[in-house]
């Protein structure tokens, strides 16, 4: 697939853009600062509907505006579809198919499919276990939209029981009745959280065993000679789960499991039991790669996640728009030409560097200028398309 046309209304440092893509590697080259992120962050967003830089969608309204609008219209297989969401502060965002309404967003989850490959992703090495527990969401919700319902459901019921679990705590400390109606109500969300739990840990669960051995190729691939890459979905269950797990069993296990915690979460005011304690396990050889890998090795495995990404959503049939942000000036002369040979075999690739000269030579690209117009506090990004050529 490729995205045809890009449209942005008060997006970040955007007032207005309107650019006109094609197949092939195009290259958005321009100062720090001037809005190439921003571009690559859109269509992110039109194809996962969060950002890969921020948790809440206020900072991708342009400063002083109620909203921004995104547009995206993508071509898979001759047929063309577009995709529009209107980021509303303080309200619900609005979506449309083809200009028609949706009654959600979730909705336009499908039509676009990305894999994006930035700086921020040294934090899936690095960094805490919710960026890769985000990271194994937003590539199941990638191949089955349907998953982002269900995660949704899980993160509601979490937040409710969690709240509840708070006031149980002072109710249960206070003695009296309101205590043993809030144990009632607990057992009802106990089921639920179980119910939604079960059915995000089973996709995790499917998920990693599908993308391990394209996470051990692309690995091997980047980083010559270098230890075996591997990967494993960490649980918090107390009993080890069968080899082949089933959403029933899983979800009966959390069940048992939230019995046994239920004076510890009650005590704590937290919900100690489900999916969203669980931890994505990167190994290189016999050690976590978090702690253990170097600084090119930690790259190169946050590159081989984004690049088995890739690989596992073609081998379901999907051929996703790859985005490069800002990434081959980090990379040796190895890793660029593996990368470059990558994106080359790629039906639409976007990349944003600073200068020319941190793109691979043998890059064959059109090129587009970012460049900034405007007051200081008015600024605006604008594009300008550079003659064809060689990058
Ligand atoms: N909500 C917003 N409203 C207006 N401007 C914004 C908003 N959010 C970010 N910006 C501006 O966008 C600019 C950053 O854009 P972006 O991250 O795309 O830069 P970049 O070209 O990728 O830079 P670098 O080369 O350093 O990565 C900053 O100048 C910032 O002030
Ligand atoms: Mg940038």
């Amino acid at each position: 697939m490729y995205v045809r046309r890009l449209q942005l209304h008060d997006f970040r440092s955007w007032e207005d853009v309107d650019v006109h893509l094609g197949p092939g590697v195009c290259v958005f080259l321009g100062r720090n600062g001037f809005g190439k992120t921003n571009l690559l962050e859109a269509l992110n967003y039109i194809a996962t509907l969060s950002s890969h830089r921020v948790s809440t969608d206020q900072p991708l309204i342009r400063v002083g505006r109620e909203s921004a609008s995104l547009s995206a219209t993508v071509v898979n297989d001759g047929r063309e579809l577009t995709a529009e969401i209107d980021i509303v502060a303080g309200r619900a965002n609005r979506a449309r198919i083809n200009t028609a309404p949706c009654r959600r967003p979730r909705e336009l989850l499908g039509i676009l499919q990305s894999v994006l490959f930035a700086p921020e992703d040294l934090a899936l090495v690095r960094g805490e276990p919710g960026a890769r527990r985000r990271f194994i969401d937003e590539l199941a919700i990638l191949r089955t939209p349907r998953i982002a319902a269900e995660k949704a459901d899980y993160d509601r019921v979490l937040r409710q029981r969690t709240a509840l679990l708070k006031t149980a705590g002072a109710a249960a400390r206070r003695g009296g009745d309101d205590a043993a109606m809030m144990l009632s109500t607990l057992d009802v969300w106990d089921g639920q959280l179980a119910r939604f739990g079960a059915e995000i840990l089973y996709a995790r669960m499917e998920l990693v065993s599908e993308l391990r051995r394209y996470v051990t190729t692309s690995y091997a691939a980047l980083a010559v000679g270098s230890r075996v890459a591997d990967m494993r979905y960490r649980d918090t269950l107390t009993a080890p789960v069968d080899r082949e797990p089933t959403v029933a069993g899983l979800e009966r296990q959390l069940l048992a499991d939230l019995a046994a915690a239920r004076p510890r979460e009650i005590d704590r005011g937290l919900c100690l039991v489900g999916p969203h304690r669980d931890d994505l396990e990167l190994m290189l050889g016999s050690e976590p790669a978090k702690g253990f890998a170097s600084h090119g090795e930690s790259w190169s495995f946050a590159l081989a996640l984004r690049l088995a990404s890739l690989e596992l959503l073609r081998a379901d049939g999907g051929e996703p728009v790859l985005l490069l942000d800002d990434v081959f000036a980090e990379l040796d002369a190895d890793r660029r030409a593996a990368l470059a040979a990558v994106a080359e075999g790629t039906e639409q690739v976007l990349i944003t560097a600073a200068v020319p000269e941190d793109l691979p030579k043998s890059l064959r690209a059109r090129r587009f200028e970012v460049t900034v117009e405007g007051p200081v506090d008015e600024r605006t990004s604008r594009l300008a398309d550079v003659v064809a050529g060689p990058a």
